[in-house]
């Protein structure tokens, strides 16, 4: 038996020896250490030695069992060694491979044509003022001579939030604000941009969308004052070669009224879904500011004058990329927002 276990040990050590993965090092735990391993065999023998035999030999068979369990050990660290160091000679980092480009993002189309808008403005001596997107009832219509159950309201349906307070239906209650906190009759000449809100969905009107307010408040302003002003707007815009038609029109807060169309740069005046079939795209609303509202804002229609607009933003940036549907400014696809 002692000779049986000399053997075992020296093959056993032999395998472990040649032993190159971790897979073959378990398979020869199981195999020599294991329940139903030879060592284990084994040791049930020693019930049929005699009694003076039996301590001797099962000390040797606790050697042989130390002894291997060392030597596995070792060879598992041994084997992970090799591992760690055959990766780190194949791993290389090149130093002077050139670095991973930061993914930074860039403006949306419609922030893009606001800022076009404001600077146009600006540089016409236009300064910005900012209005709430939660707007009081007071501001949005009344102040802008729609009272209450004037059926004018019912142009822009709105998102109510109590009787009192809505989400503003356009930027033209910043008019009312602006004059207000400005001391009666002085000049004013602002624009307002900002996020308006109504109940409209299709390929021209989107729920949310921008407008930019303008507002040219002083003695003698004239009709004229806001046709150039706008024609002028209009050609930096888009160039000298756009069509630009002034259609009369009617809102409460301005007399006399006129809507901006531009030919339509989708079909060139051919009629298409964009222009609904009639050559033109509507981008602004403008007007004489009606005296009863320079009025109600505490200025006097007797001794100034004004005109206003609101353009929508949207619309302007499709004309400008060329965009037939408005509604994919907000659909948030990639394959759309990386072209700008
Ligand atoms: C107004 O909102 C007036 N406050 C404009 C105004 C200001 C007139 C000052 C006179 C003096 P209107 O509802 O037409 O007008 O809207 C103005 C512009 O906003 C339109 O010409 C159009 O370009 C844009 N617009 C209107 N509704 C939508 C919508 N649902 N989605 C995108 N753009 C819209
Ligand atoms: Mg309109």
């Amino acid at each position: 038996m002692e000779q049986q276990l000399n053997d075992l040990r020296q093959t056993a050590m032999a395998e472990l020896q040649d032993a190159s993965d971790m897979e073959k090092l378990t398979e020869i735990r199981v195999k020599y250490l294991g329940k139903k391993g030879s060592l284990t065999s084994l040791l049930k023998g020693l019930g049929s030695l005699s009694p003076e035999e039996r301590p001797r030999v099962g000390q040797l068979v606790n050697v042989v069992r130390a002894a291997m369990e060392e030597a596995l050990t070792a060879k598992t660290e041994a084997i992970k060694e090799a591992a760690l160091e055959k990766r780190l000679a194949s791993e290389k980092i090149d130093v002077t491979l050139p670095g991973r480009k930061a993914a930074i993002g860039h403006k949306h189309p419609v922030t893009l044509t606001m800022n076009r808008i404001k600077e146009i403005f600006m540089r016409m001596g236009f300064s910005i003022e900012e209005g709430p997107e939660i707007e009081q009832d007071y501001f949005n219509f009344e102040a802008m001579n729609l009272p209450k159950d004037h059926p004018a309201r019912d142009m822009q349906d709105s998102f109510y939030i109590t009787e009192e307070f809505l989400l503003r239906t356009h930027t033209s209650p910043v008019q009312a604000r602006t004059m207000q906190k400005t001391e009666p009759n002085q000049p004013i000449r602002i624009i307002s941009p900002g996020k308006v809100f109504r109940r409209d969905y299709d390929a021209t009107h989107s729920p949310m969308f921008h407008q930019v307010e303008g507002l040219v408040v002083d003695k003698n302003v004239s009709f004229s004052d806001l046709k150039g002003t706008l024609e002028m707007f209009v050609h930096e815009m888009f160039g000298d070669n756009v069509g630009v038609r002034l259609r009369p029109s009617f809102f409460p807060f301005t007399e006399p009224s006129a809507e901006v169309d531009i030919s339509c740069v989708m079909c060139h005046g051919q009629g298409c879904r964009v222009c609904s079939g009639t050559g033109w795209l509507e981008i602004l609303g403008s007007g004489m500011v009606h005296p009863h509202v320079l009025e109600m804002s505490g200025y006097d229609p007797n001794k100034v004058s004004g005109f206003a607009f609101g353009m929508g933003v949207e619309r302007i940036a499709m004309l400008v990329y060329g965009i037939d549907d408005l509604r994919l400014f907000y659909e948030n696809d990639l394959r759309f927002l990386r072209q700008f």
